[in-house]
């Protein structure tokens, strides 16, 4: 599919700026995100469990999110962050409502609202990249061009499903841009910006392990180091000016990140052919990590 994706606006760079104060519920929320990949991928499976195409890349993509799962986790953990439960942004919720209920126009959309969040969450995660210090701007980095790819897999999963997908793509685009830029009362990975900047704290539930606002000899808020001598985002410098003159996000399908090539490894975590995998993003596995055969999944791959 030649179609380009096309976020029909960009990220309001105070989001930005919020971001870098509270990376603590972005890497949190984050890991939200990467779960709700993970089910949105399985629920698609289960719910056209006749379309074999598409459960086989679901069933990868599912994969493939779990290890983005993963490796937030690790960064959660190596930052000292503790765990808070958050409420869910409007973003998905709004994204929902727009569905059409008939079929087989709802798998249409239910593909096309994956490619628009996965677009989304690559805008996001590449504006992200210069504005946080290690580790969290590398890692962000290693993350964005999967984004890209997902966004591609689903827009061509969704055009070969029926006719009218680039029509139908632009008016959830519509919405989406309506969601990711309006006002929010909450500050979440897709979320708007909270009015004044600062809005919406926003913890769901009762909150398992919350310990509080950040323990002894870490710095939390504007750079630093944590307890143990890790580096955490520092403050934030100014917005890389591609941000603030784009008028929209543009990028085409077939300039998607490309799969390493030719080894005779397997990527685990896309679970690419084994002869697409292992280059040189990918490494060995160690002692520790139970499955696959042989090569761990890069996160860039
Ligand atoms: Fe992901
Ligand atoms: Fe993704």
């Amino acid at each position: 599919m030649s179609v380009a994706v096309v976020l029909q606006s960009t990220t309001d760079p105070r989001w930005f700026r919020l971001a870098v104060e509270r990376w603590q519920e972005l890497l949190l929320d984050h890991a939200n995100c990467e779960k709700k990949a993970a089910s949105t991928a399985l629920a698609l499976m289960f719910s056209y469990p006749e379309d074999f195409e598409l459960a086989d890349r679901m069933s990868r993509l599912a994969r493939e999110e779990l290890r983005h799962f993963e490796l937030v986790q690790q960064q959660l953990t190596a930052l000292q962050v503790p765990f808070r439960r958050l409420s869910p942004s409007r973003y998905a919720e709004g994204l929902r409502k727009a569905l059409r209920r008939t079929e087989s126009e709802r798998r249409m959309d239910l593909l096309l609202i994956g490619a628009l969040i996965e677009a989304r969450s690559h805008e996001r995660f590449i504006g992200l990249i210069p504005l946080l210090g290690e580790p969290l701007g590398p890692f962000y980095a290693s993350l964005a061009a999967a984004e890209a790819r997902h966004a591609g897999l689903y827009l061509r999963l969704a055009d070969k499903r029926g006719d009218g997908a680039r029509e139908r793509l632009q008016q959830l685009a519509a919405v989406e841009a309506e969601l990711a830029v309006a006002p929010d009362a909450e500050f979440r990975f897709h979320s708007g910006t909270p009015e004044g900047g600062k809005g919406g704290r926003g913890e769901g539930g009762k909150g398992e392990g919350g310990r509080g606002k950040g323990r002894k000899g870490r710095k939390d808020r504007k750079g630093g180091r944590t307890g143990r001598g890790e580096e955490v985002p520092s403050a934030l410098p100014d917005l890389p000016p591609f941000l603030s003159f784009l008028p929209f996000l543009t990028f085409p399908v077939s300039a998607a990140p490309r799969h390493h090539r030719a080894t005779r490894a397997r990527c685990l975590a896309c679970a690419s052919r084994p002869a697409r995998c292992g280059g040189p993003a990918c490494r060995p596995r160690r002692a520790n990590e139970s499955l696959g055969d042989g090569y761990a999944h890069a996160p860039a791959c």
